[in-house]
């Protein structure tokens, strides 16, 4: 049996859910993550350094003879990862499970997507993009607009660069921030204004070998700090799978009407595409709407989406490099995954770091998926916002998140929250 060397890139609890997965392959000879984090650690050899830094991971794949690398986070990806990888002599043979730079505009470009997402009639809020240049017509544009109304930055803003303005004072603010003020550098300077679609979001995930593809769990993630969905956006405190009202009939048209759309409208524009597709969508008196689209998987999402795949990963990954996911037969556990985040007081505002953790050796029947943790003379310590993602299978919602919430008593540090009322509308 063949078996590959894999290197990971990023350092969050979507890292560690995918490294906890590769590593239990037999086709995973040796597994490394750069740079991971503690909880990485438990399953391949952490290598220090930054997603950004091209050259050292090329010396990292030669030096570790690797076959296969899978990047977390998007920004490699959308900073041409996978070119600088097709360029190189030395790197071609190595496969990046990730989209060619152009394709990584589904998520780099919001104006992009949305026009891609036109050419295919794929179904998505209505909107007009503004720049400097044509300002003036934009202000005027959202003084007649309903409200709320919707503003996104047009390039990647570390999840920031989205503003629902409930009155047009707001809007106009936010706008003339976004260009006048390079509220978010370069990525503000081009500015997508859409209508505000009310309804309850899913997260779809799919894999695709740039012909074929093959749906992962789907999940829904619980974005604000407060419970009930109030405050701050973070970048997720919470995630489950499966999710109730992502029944048979509404995958269908998710299926014919974003999802086939997607992967053919790629294919036809000859955008390389050999990756995941992870599709924010909203669901609006039934019908299934992109919100975005991201070209990585999805944090906290993953923590839920790897407990549920039964599919050897790298076998998926293999597959996907040889064109045949096609061969894949997609196996989902029938049990129900939620994680619950621990989160350090203050986040997503400014927040402690170094706090020493306990009560790791306590934890039952959940998994641990180290987040914001790092190592300081032999103690585990916070070291980020979100801290440690919690994971728990069960029968239904209601008994995978008392698992979760009784072990999120157990481990002890200074200054933790957790939302308590993950998955609170299927219960
Ligand atoms: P994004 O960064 O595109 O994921 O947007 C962040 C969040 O803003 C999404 O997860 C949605 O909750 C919300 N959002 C974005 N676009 C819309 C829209 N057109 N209508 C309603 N909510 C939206
Ligand atoms: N959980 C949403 C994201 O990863 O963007």
């Amino acid at each position: 049996m063949p078996s590959y060397n894999i290197l990971l890139l990023g350092s969050g609890g979507r890292e560690s859910a995918i490294a906890w997965k590769l590593q239990q392959s037999p086709l995973c000879k040796n597994l490394f993550i750069a740079p991971g984090n503690p909880g990485t650690a438990q399953y391949g050899t952490n290598i220090t350094l930054s997603v950004m830094d091209f050259e050292a991971i090329k010396k990292t794949c030669l030096d570790n003879k690797i076959d296969i690398v899978f990047s977390g986070p998007e920004d490699p990806l959308v900073a041409g990862f996978y070119d600088f990888f097709q360029n190189d002599s030395a790197l071609r043979h190595i496969f990046v499970a990730g989209p060619s730079k152009e394709g990584a505009q589904l998520e780099g470009s919001k104006a992009f997507s949305k026009k891609f997402m036109q050419r295919h009639h794929i179904p998505t809020a209505a909107y007009r993009e503004f720049t400097e240049a044509n300002f003036e017509e934009g202000i005027n544009y959202l003084k007649q607009h309903a409200l709320p109304i919707v503003l996104k930055a047009d390039g990647l803003a570390a999840g920031k660069g989205v503003v629902i303005a409930q009155t047009t004072n707001e809007a106009v603010e936010a706008f003339t921030a976004m260009i006048k003020e390079s509220q978010f550098g370069d990525a503000s300077k081009k500015v997508v204004v859409e209508e505000f679609l009310d309804g309850i979001e899913l997260s779809v995930f799919v894999m695709t070998d740039g012909t074929h593809y093959i749906l992962l769990p789907e999940a829904k993630d619980y974005k604000r700090i407060g419970e009930g969905d109030t405050g701050p956006n973070t970048g997720g405190m919470g995630a489950v799978s499966p999710v109730p009202f992502a029944d048979n009939n509404f995958m269908k048209k998710v299926i014919q009407q974003i999802v086939e759309p997607t992967v053919n409208g790629l294919q036809k524009e000859n955008i390389t595409y050999k990756g995941i597709i992870f599709i924010g969508l909203i669901k609006v008196n039934g019908d299934p709407y992109v919100i975005e689209y991201n070209c990585r998987m999805g944090d906290p999402e993953t923590e839920v989406v790897m407990p549920r795949l039964q599919n050897d990963l790298v076998d998926l990954l293999v597959k996907m490099k040889e064109g045949k996911l096609n061969e894949a037969i997609p196996q989902h556990d029938a049990r129900t995954a939620c994680t619950v985040m621990l989160v350090s007081e203050g986040y997503p505002g400014n927040y402690p770091k170094g706090r020493i953790m306990t009560g790791f050796e306590k934890v039952q029947n959940s998994i641990l998926f180290h987040a914001g943790t790092t190592k300081k003379e032999n103690e585990i310590v916070t070291n980020g916002g979100r801290v440690l993602a919690i994971t728990s299978l069960g029968n239904n919602i209601k008994e995978a998140l008392a698992t979760s919430y009784s072990n999120a008593e157990l481990i002890e540090y200074e200054g933790k929250y957790y939302r308590k009322d993950i998955g609170y509308e299927f219960l």
